[in-house]
């Protein structure tokens, strides 16, 4: 059955969701980083990692080699245009924040910057780092494995091997909203499983396997045992850059793989990012007007009937923002309980939570 909607105000979930926070025991800039972080995820259309994660980052806290608070990036390597950083199980809105800072600084010095990230906890929406890097002018490419439970099968394999493994480039474009091309290497992100889980909803045909491998639109066997598996997008070729995103983002970042001697019981980052100054590598202006020409170009395609014409990444997340921001940001009733739950095993005062969420 559907589960009830609740449609909070953003303004008052954020100060809701401070209040959780702060049971972690984090200094005030990590609650509001932490904060900040998974309310622009719901508000941009993604609450597979929005508040919802906060009961996995509350056990993940309590597990021994979980997530850690307080934690801050440190250099493993440095060759000055390229460096490794650690993240010393901090968590990833954080640790992730300050890798970027790390990294544009680098990139506006030298031109470009490749920085590899290991050992962070959850950097939950890839997205948010791209919007960095977009925002200080730069390109930015960043490839992440996840070290979690495998949930996602190789093409024409029939269990789990790897985790949703995140993609994701961010180009800056002059006057315009910057191009965010985002996603889950799995035809859907773990989270929107738990989503469906928690709503009461079937999965569409196609996305999941069950325990013996066969199709399913259950997302239980995404949620609990007996466990099935993801499948990876696009057939063969998702999984070709899921597995690339697992020796880039792992076994390159000083973090690790996935695989039968990892750690599956938190969620853990690996992340490499490529940052590229747009305006030391193309001359006159010429990515400029070449970019803006081609986006202009794509758009004027005509639109297929029942859709609403041809969109740009990153376009859909900023209709989404705007409507949310209008008329609340949905969170069902499960998913709620659960964050209170997880407040609650904090020592956190549930019934503040509530009431200032409803403000
Ligand atoms: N930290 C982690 O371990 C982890 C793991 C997996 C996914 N994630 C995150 O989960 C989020 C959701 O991933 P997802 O795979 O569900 O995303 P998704 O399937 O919603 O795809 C999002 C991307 O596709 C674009 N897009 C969506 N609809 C479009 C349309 N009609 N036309 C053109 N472009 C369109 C979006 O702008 C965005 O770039 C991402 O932010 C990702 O970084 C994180």
């Amino acid at each position: 059955m559907a589960a009830t909607m609740h449609y909070f105000n953003a303004r008052a979930l954020k100060h809701a969701i401070e209040e959780v926070v702060k049971g972690f025991g984090s200094e005030p800039t990590e609650v509001e980083l932490v904060t900040n972080n998974l309310i622009e995820a719901n508000l941009t259309g993604h609450d597979s990692h929005g508040i919802g994660m906060l009961p996995r980052y509350a056990l993940s806290l309590k597990e021994e080699n979980g997530l850690k608070a307080n934690a801050h990036v440190s250099f493993r390597v440095d060759h000055g245009t390229m460096i490794g950083l650690d993240g010393h199980a901090g968590f990833g809105q954080v640790i992730g924040h300050e890798a970027m800072l790390i990294g544009i600084e680098r990139a506006r010095e030298h031109g470009s910057c490749i920085m590899s990230l290991g050992n962070v906890h959850h950097l939950c929406r890839i997205g948010a780092w791209a919007e960095m890097a977009t925002a200080a002018g730069l390109i930015s490419i960043h490839f992440v494995n996840v070290m979690s439970k495998p949930v996602v099968a190789p093409w024409d394999g029939a269990d789990g091997r790897f985790g949703t493994n995140p993609f994701c480039v961010g180009i800056p474009v002059a006057g315009r909203a910057p191009v965010i091309l985002d996603f889950a290497t799995s035809v859907i992100a773990q989270g929107k499983t738990r989503v469906a889980h928690n709503k009461g909803i079937q999965l569409k045909p196609g996305q999941l396997i069950d325990n013996h491998g066969q199709p399913t639109t259950d997302p239980v066997f995404a949620v609990k045992p007996p466990y099935g598996a993801i499948k990876t997008f696009g057939e063969h070729k998702g999984f070709g850059l899921s597995l690339v995103c697992e020796l880039l983002g792992g076994a390159l970042s000083g973090g690790a793989t996935l695989h039968e001697r990892a750690n599956h019981s938190r969620v853990f980052n690996g992340m490499l990012t490529i940052l590229i100054d747009p305006d030391r590598l193309a001359q006159d202006n010429l990515f400029v007007q070449e970019s803006l020409a081609f986006l202009d170009w794509v758009k004027q395609s005509p639109a297929i009937e029942g859709t609403e014409g041809v969109k740009i990444a990153g376009e859909p997340e900023q209709q989404t923002k705007a409507e949310r921001l209008r008329s609340g940001i949905p969170v069902d009733e499960n998913t709620w309980q659960e964050i209170l739950n997880a407040a609650k095993s904090l020592g956190v005062d549930t019934k503040h939570v509530d009431a200032m969420a409803r403000n």
